[in-house]
């Protein structure tokens, strides 16, 4: 893949990437979030057209219009989520699209006895006859796998294969990868975890914010070179922050355990506090228990183990309302999902969730100038470029809302503010004005969660940082911890 750029609006995914595998190698495509690995893959599988750049294979120029195109260049992928028809077996999976036809008749012998052929070569063990729908997720990803195998696939793309895996089981598929490469097969890994592309690749292509920044052969790297490369750092942002000193502790987590959909502990012991006049950032990419971490603070989620203390009171049984009017505040993650409604105006939206607070109503009746003031305060005071509170949020650019939500949360005063990826997809300036607010909020007293997977964001704001890998905390760095060392923990090696 040669010089290959796509753009989103508002991004540039991919700026000028050059992907070069050789046949029978496992190449490793190692970046944080965002970094573009996803859209790489698409496009080679005919899922995104890009809007620069060239394909080759063995030498010669190729166009992959979509993935049926791709599958007939002897390309298989298997995804992030899954695409497996559930009330079909794992058996007819495998072979569907690809059936073997004696006269336009399925032939169920023939296709058995190839598919136990490849179970056995390729050392992926399943049952052929169990529902695709009960199936565990890891047995799941290897229908997947033969899937692709079946349909010819001579270049596998496994895109994050061990997010859903254990560790017995991402172990299993090393084992057949091994077995395939020894085949001829050629497989391009995508991975965020430094151990594993030092286990399983013998090259390795780094990729940071679009463009690819470092290749080389496994052989020459270390977990210091790929941290460092895969991390990097921006601008370091200055901002003002007042003396150190931590107050009273405002949250307290003792081995918090929870369970996830697709894994069966999502969170694995937690145990941290967060103090009045900090700023506590929990840095990890993303899918390492963040979301659950949050909402089971935020009374989203039910944990299955541990406790969370607000000052001494204990809140893992709390709804979210309850756990709102124990002054806390909270930015979340999906703005549109669960900050905003995006049909209602921004006067509406700045008393979701505060409409018992006493300053709107009066006798238990909701006053509406005092809303529309509060409103037209927080637009003025926050800079939200929109011609008047009744502008419905859909209407503001996302930066705009972001504002709306977190000056909405700020103006309750609230001892402890959460704020889970805060500054995601904003531009430089709204980034900047947010970032400034938390800081602000630190030095006034207020204990501050910062939950981000931009790890810029992390180093410039945080007192401490706690990194999450797997559900756990692997490490906890102080303000002034180098990219180096942030990077070896997100990709899961622990401080030796
Ligand atoms: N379908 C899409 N629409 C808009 N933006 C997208 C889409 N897919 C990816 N992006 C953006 O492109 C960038 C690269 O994303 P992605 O390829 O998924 O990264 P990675 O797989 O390395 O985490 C990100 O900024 C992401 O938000
Ligand atoms: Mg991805």
């Amino acid at each position: 893949m040669l010089g290959i750029r796509k753009t989103f609006p508002g991004v540039v995914a991919l700026d000028g990437v050059d992907l070069v595998v050789g046949q029978g190698e496992v190449m490793g495509v190692l970046g944080e979030n965002g970094a573009g690995k996803s859209t790489l893959m698409n496009i080679l599988y005919g899922l995104y057209t890009m809007d620069e750049g060239t394909i080759e294979m063995q030498g010669k120029k190729v166009h992959i219009r979509n993935s049926a195109d791709a599958i007939g260049m002897g390309l298989g992928m298997v995804h992030q989520a899954f695409t497996l028809v559930p009330n079909l077996t794992v058996m007819e999976n495998i072979i569907l699209g690809s059936e073997p036809s004696n006269m336009g008749v399925i032939d169920v012998k023939d296709a058995r006895r190839q598919v136990t052929e490849l179970v056995k070569q390729v050392g992926l063990d399943i049952g052929l006859d169990t529902l695709a729908e009960d199936l565990p997720t890891g047995f799941k990803q290897r229908v997947e796998i033969l899937k692709a195998l079946h349909r010819g696939a001579k270049i596998l793309i496994l895109d994050e294969p061990t997010a859903v895996l254990t560790p017995l089981e991402a172990e299993e598929l090393f084992k057949s990868i091994r077995r395939m490469t020894k085949a001829g097969s050629t497989v391009i890994f995508i991975t965020h975890k430094l151990k594993e592309v030092m286990a399983i690749t013998n090259r390795i292509t780094i990729m940071r914010r679009g463009k690819v920044v470092a290749s080389l052969e496994t052989k020459d790297a270390n977990f210091d070179i790929l941290a460092n490369a895969m991390v990097g750092r921006q601008v370091q942002r200055k901002f003002n922050f007042g003396p150190y000193k931590p107050g009273e502790t405002l949250l307290k987590v003792e081995d918090l355990k929870a369970a996830s959909k697709h894994k069966t502990e999502a969170l694995n012991g937690l145990s941290f506090a967060v103090g009045a006049g900090e700023i506590v950032g929990v840095a990890g990419v993303e899918g390492n228990g963040q979301t659950e971490l949050v909402e089971c603070i935020m009374g989203l989620m039910k944990p299955t183990g541990g406790t969370i203390r607000l000052k001494e009171k204990l809140i893992n049984k709390l709804h979210t309302s309850e756990v709102l009017k124990l002054s806390v505040g909270h930015v979340p993650e999906d703005r549109a999902l669960n900050g905003l409604i995006l049909d209602f105006s921004i006067a509406e939206n700045v008393v979701l969730g505060s409409t018992e607070r006493t300053d709107f109503s009066k006798r238990g009746v909701m006053v509406p100038k005092r809303i529309r003031d509060f409103a037209r305060k927080i637009v003025q005071s926050f800079s939200v470029s929109t011609s008047g509170i009744d502008v419905k949020a859909r209407n503001l650019s996302g930066g705009n809302q972001q504002k709306i939500i977190v000056g909405r949360e700020l103006a309750g005063q609230p001892h402890l503010l959460i704020a889970h990826q805060p500054t995601r997809g904003l531009d430089v300036a709204s980034t900047e004005y947010i970032q400034s607010l938390l800081v602000d909020s630190r030095n006034a007293g207020r204990g501050v969660l910062l939950v981000s997977a931009d790890f810029d964001e992390i180093l410039d704001l945080s007192d401490r940082i706690l990194v999450l890998y797997e559900g756990k905390f692997i490490g906890e760095l102080q303000r002034g911890a180098s990219i180096g060392e942030l990077g070896r923990l997100l990709g899961g090696i622990a401080a030796s």
